[in-house]
């Protein structure tokens, strides 16, 4: 039976406590068209959400940030994701590198925000830092015995670059980004994404699981009654998941114009070079774990939702266009009509994920169903349930 006063039940009682033992998720397992949707705890629940970053966030490559948000030596910004402070500086080679953000003295996080630095500089004790991580201050160490300088710099994380994209990786053991990516990288290279140039990062606070917008993204169900006054001129045809060899699901849609615009918005013209199929409709790669792309025959935007715990999410939206685009000279009158479909509809797909995150907190919810256009989302809760329930589930 349920307590009558839900509000002062811990919300975890409410869960079975054996929650990763498969027999919870086999609904979830069957094959598509069958299958149930994910059990209202994997959303709401503490544990779940410990179980994801240990096994999925601190597993794989995360996409950080375009390598033109730090375009010169010493420029650096520091990012905390999933609990881990970080700093991503370009070092006088120019190679971009990202680095634990505590000193390696007695801990202090050593910086904030963004900038750009000959050294960072620990504001505690003073020890600083190149920008390729190595100690190249202590003072008033030279009493301490054995005390070498070059074993004390800034532990690196690993960072890796795929056509400006920069991701990073927790674990010394994955593979390489080249190979998590796998075919989304040929698929993609006449989009010449060196050639992007980010022109907006924005960031909104959602009150929602992380999975539930990464989910939105993926699906074209909610598109006619959910964007009903702002996108209603897309036609409703069925477009199936895309085959994909790498950490990623995919939808192509074929259609005129590009997708980054509201009916009756002009545009820029289409990305130099585009090729096949792509240069007539929008390619929307769901890049694992959280970075969802649309890329669009003018342009590109780019979204990832940051977990900050089973209830808050963190959303950043770029925008980006190839650098010919940017030069023009109504580059910044013509960009306004992109900024406003985005304005338009991202506030209505988050309004709708907080919707969810609301009713998934019933202790009566149960698992619904899956409809022929949000086929992904059973792709996406299965990767998900790969990796912290296991593969055997
Ligand atoms: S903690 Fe950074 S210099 Fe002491
Ligand atoms: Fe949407």
């Amino acid at each position: 039976m349920f307590a009558t006063d839900y509000s002062r039940q811990p919300i975890e009682s409410f869960f079975p406590e054996d929650m990763f033992n498969p027999i919870h998720y086999r609904g979830v397992r069957r094959p598509v068209m069958e299958a149930e949707t994910l059990p209202n705890w994997c959303y709401i629940s503490e544990t779940f959400y410990k179980r994801e970053v240990d096994r999925i966030f601190m597993k794989v490559w995360n996409f950080v940030d375009r390598t033109d948000r730090i375009p010169l030596p010493g420029d650096y910004f520091t990012f905390d994701y999933v609990g881990v402070p970080m700093v991503i500086i370009r070092g006088r080679d120019g190679v971009v590198r990202a680095f634990s953000n505590s000193c390696r003295h007695r801990g202090a996080r050593i910086v904030d925000g963004a900038g750009n630095c000959n050294v960072l500089r620990c504001p505690y004790h003073s020890w600083a830092y190149a920008p390729d991580g190595r100690l190249v201050a202590a003072p008033d160490m030279e009493d301490t015995l054995d005390f070498d300088r070059s074993e004390f710099g800034l532990v690196p994380i690993r960072l890796e670059v795929w056509g400006g994209f920069m991701f990073v990786n927790f674990d010394s053991d994955a593979v390489s980004l080249k190979d998590f990516l796998g075919d989304l990288i040929p698929n993609t290279v006449s989009y010449n994404f060196d050639d992007l140039v980010c022109v907006r990062r924005k960031t909104y606070e959602l009150a929602c699981n992380w999975k539930l917008f990464f989910e939105n993204f993926a699906e074209q169900y909610h598109i006619p009654y959910l964007h009903g006054g702002t996108l209603n001129r897309q036609k409703r045809k069925i477009n199936p998941p895309e085959p994909t060899r790498g950490a990623y699901e995919a939808l192509y849609v074929q259609h005129p114009g590009s997708r980054m615009l509201l009916q009756g918005d002009t545009g820029f013209p289409a990305i130099e070079g585009l090729a096949g199929r792509y240069a007539e409709g929008t390619y929307y790669p769901s890049v694992y774990p959280s970075t969802s792309m649309g890329m669009c025959i003018d342009g590109m935007w780019c979204v990832r939702t940051d977990p900050l715990g089973p209830h808050k999410t963190r959303l950043v939206v770029w925008t980006c266009f190839p650098r010919k685009t940017v030069e023009r000279p109504d580059f910044e009158q013509v960009v306004q009509s992109y900024y406003k479909r985005l304005d338009t509809t991202i506030p209505e797909d988050n309004t709708a994920c907080e919707l969810q995150q609301r009713g998934l907190m019933s202790p009566f919810n149960r698992p619904g169903r899956i409809g022929r256009l949000e086929k992904l989302v059973h792709s996406i809760n299965n990767w998900v349930l790969d990796r912290v329930i296991g593969n055997h589930a």
